[in-house]
């Protein structure tokens, strides 16, 4: 295990007085490559932007100087995003450089060749001049996390990035973030339970509370603290779907729960 970056301890966090998530303790370490999963509303979001000083919580979130220094890259739950905003899908990726930069600090020629090579090898280059509110979801993911990379955080945070990404770049996503976690450690939401297993190296459950799991192979009885019914996959020789079954307080607002 790589030195403790993140250091969580007695962390609850609420919204006009509904608990989000509470007796929160946990660690992230430099070489972590860890993926969050929970039903909706679980907590994952607050988690995150707990992490990241972006709500409002009681206990301790503790930094280590390395990441602070280098920056933390985050990409947001598209739901999140203002898509509103005025910007070409350039000057989003150039402002993943603006904590360094400074609030009027210029950009410079090798800023903006990085931002080309980034949105290269993102494969929307192409749409380098167009306005963010003009993309689709799974380009507007691909910008996203061109932004969350430019300045080569030490902790890069990723809310759902797979969403509206279609196969192709999911996997290309996948593979871009196993070379990226050589070099920065990640905290990446997911939904998807089963690719999650063969990508990350361990698994966090949050569901009000937050459970960290040694590896990232994933049983029924492993998550049998995620209080909501998931597709297991196996990866046996032939594989297949579990439905884990339900109980108590869940709160991921499906009927058959
Ligand atoms: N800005 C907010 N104002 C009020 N309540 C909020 C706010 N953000 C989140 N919540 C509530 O806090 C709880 C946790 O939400 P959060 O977004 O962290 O869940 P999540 O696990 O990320 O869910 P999802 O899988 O849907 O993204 C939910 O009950 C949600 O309704
Ligand atoms: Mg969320």
């Amino acid at each position: 295990m790589g030195e403790e970056i993140v250091k969580i301890s007695d962390l609850s966090a609420s919204y006009d007085g509904e608990v989000a998530l509470e007796g929160v303790n946990i660690s992230f370490y430099a070489d972590d490559f860890v993926g969050i999963i929970g039903p909706n509303g679980g907590g994952k979001s607050t988690l995150i932007k707990a992490i990241l000083g972006l709500v409002p919580y009681a206990g301790t979130v503790n930094i280590s100087q390395d990441v602070v220094a280098g920056g933390v890259g985050y990409m947001p739950q598209q739901n999140l995003f203002d898509k509103e905003f005025p910007l070409s899908v350039e000057e989003l990726v150039l402002s993943g450089l603006q904590r360094r930069k400074g609030l009027f600090g210029r950009y410079s020629k090798s800023d903006k060749l990085r931002v080309k090579a980034i949105l290269e090898e993102l494969s929307v280059d192409n749409l380098a001049k167009k306005c963010v509110g003009e993309l689709s979801g799974g380009q507007l993911q691909r910008a996203l996390l061109g932004r969350a990379i430019i300045s080569e955080p030490k902790l890069l945070i990723l809310d759902e990035p797979a969403n509206f990404v279609d196969n192709r770049f999911e996997n290309e996503l996948y593979t871009l973030l196993t070379e990226l976690n050589k070099r920065m450690a990640i905290i990446m939401v997911s939904h998807d339970v089963g690719t999650i297993t063969t990508v990350v190296k361990n698994v966090v459950c949050v569901n009000r509370t937050v459970h960290r799991h040694p590896t990232a192979e994933l049983t029924p009885e492993l998550l049998a603290n995620y209080h909501c019914p998931i597709q297991v996959l196996s990866h046996g020789p032939v594989p297949h779907t579990v439905l884990a079954h339900h109980h108590d307080d869940c709160h991921c607002g499906h009927d058959h729960c």
